[in-house]
């Protein structure tokens, strides 16, 4: 099973005192099952309110969001690891598994074998503290497969890392995601890394955030960073940012 996730007109505006934000406004966009999206824009432009909307985290929003099925199951990684800081990495994932009525020793065996996954078998008893940033959003990542989610939603998961491991952890997040079918949304101001995951990128702009283009990435998987048509694509990308930023001065 895997999600299919539908935005129709939403808009979203914040409120506090006198000063308001549209935050979205005529937001649609539809997210079929399986496909890897990729929301790219500048800060500000509504990429985390759009993805908290999808997550269920925020319903004050008007327009009609449905995720098909209503019960597909969901995970999300954000920027910081989120990790707690007094349960060993394996603790971390198996916690999440026990939340949802796997039997300690069964929940324990799982989170094991998801950190092996990752790469972080051998450092499962140690603490977040012990561990980089990279192995922590690592932990993070095997936290969020271990439930073996239907919808996996990603906001900036890798901009607080340095390049060679973000690098490394995006090789395996394609990695990890050629092994079973889910619907993915991940949310980024880097322009290359979302043309290098995505199949498709979204482009958003600002004031007030909304979708200005969409561009389908047809290269197969495994891509190189370093293959001249992702530049081309990127380029693209740019383009339309570059657009919008130039319509939002003249407005
Ligand atoms: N809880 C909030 N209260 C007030 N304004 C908010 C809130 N959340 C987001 N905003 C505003 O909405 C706009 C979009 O924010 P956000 O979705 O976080 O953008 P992005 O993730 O693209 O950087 C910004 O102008 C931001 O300041
Ligand atoms: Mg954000």
């Amino acid at each position: 099973m895997t999600a299919r996730l539908v935005f129709k007109t939403i808009g979203r505006t914040f409120r506090s005192g006198q000063h308001t934000t549209t935050a979205l406004a005529g937001v649609d966009l539809t997210l079929e099952p399986g496909s890897f999206t990729a929301i790219v824009g500048p800060s500000g432009c509504g990429k985390s309110t759009l993805l908290h909307i999808a997550a269920g985290l925020d319903t004050q929003f008007q327009g009609t969001f449905t995720r098909d099925p209503a019960n597909a199951k969901l995970a999300c990684l954000f920027q910081q690891p989120r990790l707690l800081p007094w349960r060993s990495a394996r603790d971390n994932v198996s916690f999440v598994l026990e939340a949802r009525g796997v039997s300690r020793q069964e929940a324990r065996r799982r989170a094991g074998e998801m950190l092996d996954l990752v790469g972080l078998g051998p450092a499962a008893n140690r603490y977040p503290s012990q561990l980089s940033g990279g192995m922590q959003q690592r932990v993070s990542l095997a936290r969020a497969l271990a439930v073996d989610p239907d919808l996996l939603l990603m906001d900036e998961p890798f901009s607080a890392l340095d390049e060679l491991t973000a690098a490394r952890l995006r090789e395996e997040l394609v990695a990890l995601c050629a092994q079973r079918a889910r619907t993915i949304l991940f949310v980024t101001h880097n322009i290359p890394e979302a043309c290098y995951l995505a199949e498709r990128v979204i482009v958003m702009t600002a004031h007030p955030g909304t979708v200005m283009a969409e561009v389908d990435i047809d290269l197969p998987r495994p891509r190189s960073a370093d293959d001249p048509r992702l530049a081309e694509v990127a380029a693209r990308v740019r383009l339309f940012i570059d657009n919008g930023r130039s319509k939002e001065i003249a407005a």
